[in-house]
């Protein structure tokens, strides 16, 4: 991974923003509060991310962050993305930002939700140059309750999905659905 962004990388996907910062050559964290990025710093002695405060509502940011940062630190090769369906132009505006790349790169799509089961089961249209990866997050049921998954099981499931290149990913389970907590 040579450069990589997130977008909502700051709450149940520390975890995976962390491990991306110790594996990937350059990692861009996209969030609006900026004490919560700081957060991500101190860890780390080496300057191989950047820190950007912005809202993913504002397509006008957003468009003007992606392409200064293929700018500043060439193609994209990754994106990992918690983006909620509250902003329903950012996966649209990234993946037509990204389309004409010259180099194949993959989106990793986080879907969650505590009471739409088709949120989180669709699938999206991506271009001819990107590897899509869906990620859906269920929950777990252990005896006779069940729980939502630890950010810890959400980080963990993420990074196996990067690292072995995984098409779809399903953290805890989606069924029955009934059964959610
Ligand atoms: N199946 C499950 O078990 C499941 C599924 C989904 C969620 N959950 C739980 O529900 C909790 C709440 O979910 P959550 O998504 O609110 O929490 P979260 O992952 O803790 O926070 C959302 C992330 O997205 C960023 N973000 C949100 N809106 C943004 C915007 N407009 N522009 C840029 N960045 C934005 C946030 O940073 P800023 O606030 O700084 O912008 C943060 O990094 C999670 O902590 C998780 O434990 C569980």
């Amino acid at each position: 991974m040579t450069h990589a962004l997130v977008f909502g990388g700051t709450g149940m996907l520390a975890g995976a923003t962390k491990w991306l910062i110790e594996n990937a050559e350059h990692v861009s964290v996209v969030g609006r509060n900026k004490y919560k990025l700081e957060q991500l710093r101190p860890e780390y002695t080496n300057n191989n991310f950047q820190l950007v405060t912005l809202d993913y509502k504002d397509s006008k940011a957003l468009r003007e962050f992606l392409q200064q940062t293929i700018r500043v630190y060439g193609p994209v090769d990754l994106v990992v993305s918690w983006i909620h369906s509250t902003s329903p132009d950012a996966i649209p505006l990234i993946l037509g930002e990204l389309q004409h790349q010259k180099n194949p790169w993959r989106f990793i799509h986080i879907k969650g939700s505590s009471h739409n089961l088709s949120g989180i089961t669709n699938e999206i249209t991506v271009p001819n140059n990107c590897v899509y990866g869906d990620v859906q997050l269920g929950f777990k049921i252990e005896g006779s309750t069940s729980r939502w998954l630890t950010h810890e099981e959400i980080s963990n499931g993420v990074i196996s999905a990067i690292r072995h290149n995984k098409r779809k990913t399903v953290i805890g389970t989606l069924h029955p659905w009934s059964k959610r907590p």
